[in-house]
């Protein structure tokens, strides 16, 4: 079996990373592709060396650029590679412009396409990663949903066959990964942090970032904090502080320490030893819940309501008094803060990864891992 992973950002190669191992330990070994969405060494290549992921076939170097454009120049890349390749899957994870441009070429060639974290839906169609999911899910022979609700979205969208679920691989990576980060991560020293005395925070959409007054809105809580916060910067937040002169104005913040984006030991020792975390991320909502981690949420949707119905995460947008307001709660009641950080992880037992490969190489054995001229509604 043949099978071929495709990826170009940073939280995919962290969520994919035990479903390639996963493979590996079968003695199959994956034909590894990336994009080149995200190309800065903290981006990337510093999360291919910790998850030692150092055979990357093709490196297609797309790039940044246009939502169309970058989409366009990954199918063209991707195509010109499934065509010589001719893999027998195509695994791709997630909802990045890597994951559109890698299913639809994918199942335009007749290859068929597996989904990794299908289901996820924030129902809001002006975030890009909403249409890239629904378009992603609608182009896939097998869609592994995290949870029951994923499952549930799909059906209402009419897809029910092909659908597992599965858990979420982030619990996988987590877990191979938690320990490790504690033994070898000096992140808390060289930023003279201690256990839960600070904030994390991360922020990084398209619809925080990309408007001036919503920058200014997030600037203003990060200034507000009552507590020692640490914010890795995406490049595109970065990008975006410079341009509007509020790097600086968040530089002088004596209480604020700006760094560049962190490499996947330190963040997640810095994320499981932080008192709460504030974010946009996907992927950081998830591992707070795995972490026991509070949650504040610096969106007014999120794709992952299970952290919220668990308790474990709460949306506070951008409003800064909603957000203060729960930020001091969780400093001054200790039960209200027991309650959040107790919240049970919806995401599973963290052998997703085994999952997923053990029902892929199944369905390759009874000849059903092609793409169907019809699903049943
Ligand atoms: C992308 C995904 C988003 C995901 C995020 C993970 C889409 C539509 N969005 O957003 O869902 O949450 O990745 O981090 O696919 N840049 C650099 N260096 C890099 C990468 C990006 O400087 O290595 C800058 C460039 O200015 C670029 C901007 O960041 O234009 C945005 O990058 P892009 O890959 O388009 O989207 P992300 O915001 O990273
Ligand atoms: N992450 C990291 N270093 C950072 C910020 C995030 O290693 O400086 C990891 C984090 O642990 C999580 C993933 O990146 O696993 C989340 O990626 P991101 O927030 O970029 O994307 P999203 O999950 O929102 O798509």
């Amino acid at each position: 079996m043949k099978p071929a992973f495709i990826f170009g950002t940073r939280p995919e190669i962290i969520k994919l990373s035990p479903v390639i191992r996963a493979f590996e330990q079968r003695g199959i070994k994956p034909l590894l592709i990336h994009t080149g969405q995200h190309y800065d060494y903290e981006m990337s290549k510093i999360f291919l060396e910790e998850l030692e992921l150092d055979g990357i076939d093709y490196h297609l170097e797309v790039g940044s650029g246009s939502q169309a454009r970058q989409t366009g120049i990954a199918m063209i890349k991707i195509e010109e590679v499934l065509i010589k390749e001719k893999p027998d899957v195509v695994l791709v994870q997630g909802d990045t412009n890597t994951v559109l441009a890698g299913a639809l070429a994918s199942v335009k060639l007749k290859i068929p396409v597996a989904h990794v974290e299908a289901g996820l839906r924030s129902f809001d169609r002006t975030m890009p990663e909403e249409i890239n999911r629904i378009l992603a899910d609608h182009a896939s022979e097998v869609l592994f949903a995290p949870t029951d609700e994923a499952m549930r979205n799909l059906k209402n969208e009419g897809i029910r066959e092909g659908v597992y679920v599965v858990g979420n691989s982030i619990v996988d990576a987590v877990l191979q990964n938690a320990q490790i980060a504690e033994e070898k991560s000096d992140a808390l020293e060289r930023f003279g942090l201690k256990p839960k005395q600070y904030a994390l925070l991360t922020a990084h959409r398209a619809e925080n970032t990309d408007s001036e007054e919503n920058l200014k809105k997030l600037v203003d809580i990060i200034k507000s904090l009552p507590l020692r916060v640490i914010y890795p910067v995406h490049p595109r937040t970065a990008k975006r502080l410079k341009e509007l002169g509020l790097w600086e104005t968040l530089e002088r913040g004596k209480n604020i320490i700006l760094t560049k984006p962190l490499g996947y030991l330190d963040f997640l020792k810095l994320q499981r030893n932080a008192k709460l975390v504030l974010t946009d991320s996907g992927g950081v909502q998830e591992e707070s819940i795995i972490l026991d981690v509070p949650c504040l949420t610096l969106r007014y949707n999120t794709e992952r309501p299970e952290t919220v119905r668990a308790g474990g995460n709460i949306l506070v947008g951008l409003e800064k008094e909603r957000a203060l307001h729960y930020v001091k709660k969780l400093l001054e009641d200790e039960e209200f803060y027991r309650k959040m950080a107790n919240a049970r992880n919806p995401f599973g037992d963290g052998k997703a990864g085994e999952r997923m490969v053990k029902i892929l190489i199944e369905l390759y054995e009874r000849g059903e891992l092609k793409v169907k001229s019809s699903r049943f509604i």
